[in-house]
């Protein structure tokens, strides 16, 4: 694998692209907004360009590719209509992924006649060359032998991709997130915490172990000796009774301002991309110490 092609270079794109690169991989990068070229240039400042190309249009970039990751709108129609680029000009043995937040790569493959079996979800976490996870998610007629590829591609670039085994709306991390979401936005309407107060609930309790271990493992610990057949014994009735009592929101403009307000107000003062800066560089060193104990899992 030498060439990978980086289709729609926004946010996401960009981010994959100085991964591909900092692998030393050749990136064919494309996006049709005026400008795009210029933004990638200076997205990646600070990273070696000799193996990017920019190329002004999809089918081109797919054509010189050995690997596809897809990365325009999130938008079922424009990512019919690109995929029917992108699968019109790949080598029929190239994976195209997409990176698409929650869309059913059985939905994206609709566009693709010719080869829908090399279609298949890389779903990266923001900022993909920062964060491990990768969700390949396979759809109805995607072959198992893709999913192998796109797995072996990702963890050759370092990543830690996880398979699912069919395909959900939402995939499953953003589905955990919207499970704790729904529950903090009801929490603020319901008037039982600010929105300052929930993010340091998070941000300085549960969230500091689920950076180390996941949900279940951590839940494991909580048992002692016990682990977690004894947690679930001694905690699950209690842990039923909260269930009955979370909250179902719907965003309502009323509902969209509190929470925006509340954010204003934590953050008030607070300049973003220094925000940005310190939260990537508390998870550079976070993923260094990770690295560095082999017990974990
Ligand atoms: N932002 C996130 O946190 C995040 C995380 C994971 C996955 N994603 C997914 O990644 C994808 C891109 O999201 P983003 O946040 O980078 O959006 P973005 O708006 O920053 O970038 C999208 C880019 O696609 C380009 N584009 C439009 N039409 C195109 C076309 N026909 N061909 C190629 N490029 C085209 C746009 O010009 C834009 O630069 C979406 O599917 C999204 O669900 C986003």
């Amino acid at each position: 694998m030498t060439t990978v092609a980086v289709v729609g270079t926004g946010v996401i794109g960009a981010s994959w692209a100085k991964l591909f690169l900092a692998h030393g991989l050749d990136v064919v990068a494309t996006d049709p907004a005026p400008g795009a070229e210029e933004q990638l240039r200076t997205a990646l400042e600070g990273t070696a360009l000799d193996r990017l190309r920019f190329v002004p249009d999809a089918g081109e970039a797919a054509a010189a590719a050995d690997f596809v990751q897809e990365n325009g709108p999130e938008r079922e129609d424009v990512k019919h209509a690109l995929f029917a680029v992108l699968d019109e000009a790949a080598r029929p043995d190239v994976v195209l992924a997409s990176s698409s937040s929650g869309l059913l790569p059985s939905v994206i493959a609709r566009g693709c006649p010719r080869h829908p079996e090399r279609v298949v979800i890389g779903h990266p976490f923001n900022p993909p060359h920062l964060i491990p996870l990768v969700e390949v998610v396979p759809g109805r007629d995607t072959a198992p032998e893709v999913v192998d590829r796109a797995v072996a591609f990702y963890t050759s670039v370092g990543k830690r991709p996880i398979r699912l085994a069919r395909e959900v709306p939402g995939h499953i991390a953003n589905r955990l997130q919207a499970a704790l979401w729904q529950e903090a936005y009801s929490l603020v309407e319901r008037g039982v915490a600010t929105v300052a107060d929930i993010d340091t609930a998070i941000a300085y309790g549960p969230g500091l172990r689920w950076a180390v271990l996941g949900p279940f493992a951590n839940q494991h610990l909580s048992g002692g000796a016990g682990g977690l057949a004894h947690v679930l014994a001694h905690l699950g009735p209690p842990t039923e009774e909260w269930w009955r009592d979370l909250g179902r929101v719907h965003l309502t403009p009323e509902l969209a301002e509190t929470l925006v307000a509340g954010v204003d107000a934590e953050l008030a003062g607070t300049d973003q991309q220094s925000l940005v800066a310190a939260r990537d560089a508390v998870l550079g060193g976070l993923l260094a110490a990770k690295a560095a104990q082999p017990d974990l899992p």
